[in-house]
C-alpha cells in the first residue's frame, strides 16, 4: 500500500515508532526513502534501533511527543507515517498529529494514518466494538476514534481526507494531504491517476 501511494523517494516521518519493527520492514521496502523513526516513549529508543539496525536509509531515532509545540525533528517531510496511535492516546494527540503535520510536510507532502476507526457510513465489526469498550476500560482518555471526527481535525489544520484503504482485521490506512483551492495538492507521479 505505501509503494503505491508514495513516490519513489523521499523522506519521511514517522510518528509512534513503538518497537521499530514497522520501519525496519517499511523501510527495507521503500530504498528510495529516508525514514526518520520518533517515539515519545524515550525507553522505546533503543528497540528501535536495534530493529532498523544495518538499514543505511534508517535515521538514528528520536523522542517526539506529538503534543510538544516544537517537534524536536528536521522537516519538511514528504510523507509522515502513524500507526496504531491515535485510539491508545488522548483524542487531543488527533489535533497535534494534523497540526504538526501540516506544519511539517512539504506542500505536496502526505499524511498516513494507519488503525481501527468508527465510520459513521458502515456498521463496525464486532471485534472493533470489543476492542473499543476493552480500550475504554483501561484509559477513559482511549478508544477508536470516529472518522468523520478524525476529518474534522484533518480539516482544521488545512489538510483533506485524500483515500480511505480497507486493511486486513477491520483495519483501515488513511491518506491525508493539503488541500488547495483547486482539490488536493497530490505529488506529480500520483496527480495522473486521479
Ligand atoms: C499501540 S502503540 C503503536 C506502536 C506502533 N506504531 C505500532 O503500530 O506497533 C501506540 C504508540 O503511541 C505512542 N504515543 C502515545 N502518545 C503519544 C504522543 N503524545 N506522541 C507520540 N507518540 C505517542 C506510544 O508511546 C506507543 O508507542
Amino acid at each position: 500500500m505505501l509503494q503505491r501511494v508514495l513516490p519513489q523517494s523521499g523522506r519521511l516521518l514517522e510518528v509512534a515508532s513503538g518497537s521499530g519493527q514497522h520501519a525496519a520492514h517499511f523501510a527495507a521496502a521503500l530504498p528510495g526513502w529516508v525514514w526518520q523513526p520518533t517515539e515519545t516513549d524515550r525507553e522505546a529508543l533503543e528497540s528501535i534501533a536495534d530493529w532498523c539496525g544495518g538499514l543505511t536509509n534508517v535515521r538514528a531515532p528520536k523522542v517526539l511527543d506529538v503534543l510538544a509545540t516544537d517537534w524536536p525533528v528536521d522537516g519538511p517531510f514528504d510523507a509522515i507515517f502513524c500507526a496504531n496511535m491515535l485510539h491508545i492516546a488522548p483524542w487531543a494527540t488527533c489535533a497535534a498529529l494534523m497540526q504538526g503535520a501540516a506544519r511539517h510536510l512539504t506542500t505536496r507532502g502526505v499524511l498516513i494514518t494507519y488503525g481501527p476507526y468508527l465510520d459513521d457510513e458502515r456498521p463496525t465489526a464486532p471485534s472493533n466494538l470489543d476492542f473499543d469498550a476493552d480500550l475504554r476500560q483501561r484509559n477513559p482518555a482511549w478508544g477508536l476514534r470516529r472518522l468523520r471526527e478524525v476529518a474534522r481535525q484533518a480539516g482544521d489544520a488545512g489538510l483533506a481526507l485524500r483515500e480511505r484503504v480497507e486493511m486486513p482485521a477491520n483495519n483501515l490506512t488513511l491518506v491525508f494531504g493539503r488541500h488547495t483551492a483547486k482539490g488536493f495538492d497530490a505529488p506529480p507521479d500520483q496527480a495522473a491517476s486521479r
